[in-house]
């Protein structure tokens, strides 16, 4: 397996010179755009690797599945879904115009800035504080990482940066889809978005939601098989923001994508797989870490429609 996956790296590495690291947030800027690596953990407990595996980086919006799972353990799901609907979007991540003009103020889905700072808002918790707390003991259990730890430097870069996120969470709040101290909400959108993670972190928690809520290589249960399927279908719909539907057709996997490099995917009842390449296509997905998911998708089918 392992010979594969060197040899899938390898072959799509050239495409990195194809793409652009983010540099919307300045400390981005810095990843190294040559960089390509797999993870890919099975419901054995069986972890493969390889190219870049080890590098850190930051979680951006692959941050978004998890607070949703964690928003879905935390509420009711007719609470959740008076404030955020599961729909699909054709615009980007940091859409402002959709809110105003589409469903009724309701951000389209969880997986769009507006409808993860809208789900941040939802984690039990008074402050944002407590809120940021409450995630990241579901985010070390579902990456299997105790240590998991912010980048300060990425934190601070983002909040230093973040005037639109800042126009979409305080649109949300004269609208009352969001309730309580709009910048204590985004304090902890900003550092759940600047968890440090590598490619092994993230096979993890793909690989918790392909065995129905359960950690293959701990036992624990983590979430519920119903919570699962839910996340896994708004990763499907939603995942890869205005490419979701190209990525359906052509992959077939459930996957989430971040702005630092990242692309977490889950095949159901099968593997977990974690994905690291800063490069970037011009819709914020990383452009050899696409091309290499495709590739591992059709060499060991596993699409699922
Ligand atoms: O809110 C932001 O701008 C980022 N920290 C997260 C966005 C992101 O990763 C979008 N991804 N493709």
């Amino acid at each position: 397996m392992e010979n594969i996956l060197e040899e899938l790296v390898e072959r799509n590495r050239y495409l990195t010179s194809r793409g652009k690291v983010a540099d919307y947030i300045p400390e981005l800027a810095k990843a190294d755009s040559k960089a390509l690596g797999i993870c890919i953990i099975d419901l054995n407990g069986q972890v493969y690797k390889s190219g870049n595996c080890n590098d850190r980086f930051t979680m951006q919006s692959i941050s978004k599945v998890v607070n949703l799972i964690c928003a879905l353990e935390d509420n009711p799901l007719d609470k959740l879904l008076s404030k955020i609907s599961f729909e699909p979007t054709a615009d980007g991540f940091n859409s402002i115009t959709s809110l105003e003009t589409k469903n009724a103020n309701k951000p389209l889905n969880p997986m769009i800035n507006s409808g993860a700072i809208v789900t941040v808002s939802m984690l039990n918790g008074n402050t944002g504080k407590e809120k940021y707390e409450r995630a990241l003991e579901i985010f070390k259990k579902m990456t299997d990482n105790e240590d998991l730890k912010l980048n300060q430097d990425v934190y601070k870069s983002e909040k230093a940066t973040a005037s639109r996120n800042r126009a979409l969470a305080y649109y949300m709040h004269s609208t009352g889809i969001i309730d309580g101290d709009v910048e204590d909400i985004l304090e902890a959108y900003f550092k759940l978005c600047s968890l440090e993670i590598n490619c092994i972190d993230i096979a993890n928690i793909g690989a918790v939601l392909a065995n129905d809520g359960i950690s293959p290589i701990t036992g624990e249960v983590i979430t519920t098989p119903q919570i699962a399927k839910t996340v896994k279908a708004i990763m499907s719909t939603c995942g890869m923001y205005d490419a979701s539907g190209s990525v359906a057709v052509n992959i077939g996997i459930p996957s989430k994508s971040g702005v630092g490099g990242g692309i977490m995917s889950s095949v159901p009842r099968k593997m977990g797989i974690g994905i690291f390449g800063p490069a970037l296509d011009p819709k914020g997905n990383s452009i050899a870490g696409l091309k290499l998911l495709s590739d591992i998708s059709k060499t060991f089918d596993l699409g699922i429609y």
